[in-house]
This record gives C-alpha cells, structure tokens and sequence, in this order.
C-alpha cells in the first residue's frame, strides 16, 4: 500500500472524503459460520460472518468522469478551516474487484462526507455501499463513522438491505497505489458483515 502524502489537512480534504466512502464490495467470501441461529437478538441473524474484500475508487477531480461533489467549502478564516472544518461533499465513487480502473466494477459507495474535527484532519462520513454484481447484487451495507487518513481506518457497518438485512459489523480500508494519483484515489476494503 501506498504511503499517503504529507499534506495538509485542508489539501487532504478531496482525498478523505474518498477515503470514507471507500466500503466494501468486491470479490465476497463468506468466511466463517458461527453457531446456529439461536433465535437471538436481531442484528445476529444466523450468526454467518460474510468477509468482503474490494476496492473503492474515487475520481476526485471535477470533470466529466468525476465522482466526487464538494458542496461546501469551509467557511474562510473560521475556527478549524485549516483542517477543513465545515467542508461537505457527496459521493457517488465505484467499487471494483481490484485497483486497476479496469477491474469489475460491482457496486457503488453513495453518500455524504464532512469535515467535522476542529483540531485535525477528521471526517465523518455517511455511505451507502450499493452492489450491483455478483452475490450481493441488489444488497446494500450502511456504513456510518469517522475517518482520519492514515494507516487503516476503521468504521461500523450499522445496517444493510437485501442479503444484508439487519447487518452490523465493521469495515477496515487503507489508501493503497492508484494508476493515476493526480485523479484517482484507490483504497482496499475490508468488510466484516453478520447478517
Ligand atoms: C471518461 O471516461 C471515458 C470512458 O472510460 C473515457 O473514454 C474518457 O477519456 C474519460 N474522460 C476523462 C476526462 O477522463
Ligand atoms: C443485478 O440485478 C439487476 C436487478 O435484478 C439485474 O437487472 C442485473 O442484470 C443484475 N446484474 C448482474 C451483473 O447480475
């Protein structure tokens, strides 16, 4: 994976808003069964543990192909703009099997990032993971959390649709190279669902 770059947290803003919406997708392995459904509590299905493995792309620049919309800028000179304090964006970035732009695309991550830390360069995003390939064609995982580029991030699956109902779980993602940085933002996901 790729070192991401040094910069400030205002320049890192287009790249972290990508970076939450990164989830899931790609090539879906079921892992691991647990026990039998014991007729718990909703929200541990029949104890299966889905594992999804894929790649979120984002192109960041604004243009024809682009799939990333700032909305808001954060307010010049107030407090926390230099870390981008007020900045929101919406997504509609592409999740694909590997992170060449060419791999399968199988689904979508749509939703909301904002800048929402006074002291650092912290997002909170909002994302649907729409996937319109595969097994979980027509399924969709809700992941709402807080991100910070760095190494790994890690943010909670609160809910799902289809496949996915009642779906609770965790997500872990991680910048890694893009065949066009200047463009287009890569992060590997991984994606730790019951249902
Ligand atoms: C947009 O995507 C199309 C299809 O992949 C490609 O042919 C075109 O060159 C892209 N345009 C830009 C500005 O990147
Ligand atoms: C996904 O599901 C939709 C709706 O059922 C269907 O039209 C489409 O062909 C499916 N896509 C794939 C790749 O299976």
């Amino acid at each position: 994976m790729a070192a991401p770059h040094r910069a400030s947290p205002a320049q890192l803003l287009p790249f972290l808003a990508p970076l939450v919406a990164l989830l899931f997708l790609a090539a879906a392995t079921t892992t691991a069964t647990a026990a039998a459904d014991g007729g718990g509590y909703a929200g541990n299905g029949n104890g299966a543990m889905t594992h999804l493995h894929f790649y979120f792309h984002e192109i960041y620049t604004a243009g024809p192909n682009g799939t990333a919309a700032a909305v808001a800028s954060p307010p010049a000179g107030a407090s926390g703009s230099a870390f981008g304090f007020g900045y929101v964006g919406v997504v509609d970035d592409m999740l694909r099997e590997g992170a060449d732009p060419a791999s399968r695309l199988i689904g979508r991550a749509q939703g909301l990032t904002a800048g929402a830390s006074l002291s650092e360069g912290a997002i909170t995003t909002l994302l649907n993971f729409v996937f319109t390939d595969g097994p979980y064609n027509g399924s969709t995982l809700a992941m709402f959390g807080r991100a910070v580029l760095g190494s790994v991030m890690e943010r909670p699956i609160v809910g799902g649709t289809g496949a996915f109902r009642m779906a609770r779980g965790y997500t872990q993602s991680r910048m890694v190279k893009s065949a066009d940085p200047e463009n287009l933002l890569v992060l590997e996901y991984d994606a730790y669902v019951l249902h």
